[in-house]
């Protein structure tokens, strides 16, 4: 059935990678994440009225921003089913929440929710259908397909994508007791760079031996809620090390978290963002700070914290402002 009022969706910040899992692992947090509202509209196609909290960085062009790009390939996917009564375009606001190139998921988040208002206004759709919609926009600008933000954004918790093609995204268990802490350095890695810099690459057979290990754990870890066993395996052999000269005071930033007690640290997504698992409310606000003030004192470079719960619930529909 057909909305006529506009809808409100939110779409949550995501870690991927998670050490070993480089674009198969991810996570949705609670906090940061993107608003996006959408309205039918008579123009054909898709409109971007406003974009906010981009700090004039992103463009109103719906060919050239995700949120448009995921729309657009929400009401595509939908031409066949409805094709009675329904107006001929959407109107659509963006509300940035999160920071840009950030290693926290931040055109996963647009574009899913460019596609989830999209399908809201719709009357709702499966999450394959909104995963391969989003993943549309993700495309454009990652200039690669990889869904371990998309995925864990529309179906939060820990997801792991077992196959691309066809896509199947598993969802994993989510220990109660775990906490993570994220901090992001006031400085930026672009990602189809940082992509660049992976796939250029030679990998020896034994770097994929210790992730392979690794990511096998980190899946038994999370069935048995085994905290401990889940730190051991937040290890990457593969990529961390190609990446963490992008990111300054990256090592030291994580030997602190780890002396702090932090079960396991890496870089989140492609950086600069750093994640730590924790165990309690309090450990994760000291991990936080800790981390935050040794980017401070190595690099010289001011943070953003998020600390809190697994967000289980992935993104959503909100109430109107
Ligand atoms: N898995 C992707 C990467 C995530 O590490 O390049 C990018 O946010």
């Amino acid at each position: 059935m057909l909305t006529s009022e506009s809808v409100r969706v939110f779409a949550p910040a995501t870690l991927s990678n998670l050490g070993p899992g480089f674009d198969v692992l991810g996570l949705a947090v609670e906090q940061p994440g993107d608003y996006v509202t959408a309205e039918w509209s008579d123009t054909p196609g898709v409109e971007i009225v406003e974009v906010r909290g981009d700090g004039g960085q992103l463009t109103t062009d719906p060919a050239r921003n995700v949120v448009g790009i995921a729309a657009a390939a929400m009401l595509r996917s939908y031409d066949s089913r409805v094709p009675e009564h329904r107006p001929p375009g959407v109107r659509l606001w963006l509300d940035k929440r999160m920071p840009l190139a950030s290693g926290l998921g931040s055109s996963a988040a647009s574009s899913v929710g460019g596609a989830l208002a999209v399908a809201e206004l719709l009357g709702g759709v499966t999450q394959d259908e909104l995963i391969a919609c989003a993943l549309q926009g993700e495309r454009a600008v990652s200039g690669s397909i990889h869904a371990d933000n998309v995925a864990p954004c529309v179906a939060g918790g820990i997801v792991l994508i077992r196959s691309y093609n066809p896509l199947e995204v598993l969802s994993l268990p989510v220990p109660d007791e775990l906490r993570v802490a994220v901090v992001h350095p006031h400085t930026a890695v672009v990602t189809a760079e940082a992509r660049r810099l992976v796939a250029e690459r030679r990998f020896e057979i034994a770097q994929a031996v210790a992730n392979l290990g690794q990511l096998g754990a980190l899946v038994t870890a999370l069935h048995r809620s085994d905290l401990k066993l889940l730190g051991r395996s937040i290890s990457d052999a593969l990529v961390e090390p190609v990446r963490a000269p992008l990111v300054p005071g990256f090592s030291e930033v994580k030997q602190t978290a780890l002396e702090a007690g932090a079960i396991g640290c890496s870089l989140s997504g492609s950086g600069p963002s750093v994640f730590a698992f924790a165990q309690s409310d309090d450990q994760v606000e000291a991990l936080a700070d800790r981390m935050a003030t040794r980017f401070q004192d190595v690099a010289g470079l001011e943070s953003d914290s998020y600390v809190g719960k697994i967000n289980v619930r992935g993104a959503h529909r909100v109430a109107e402002e």
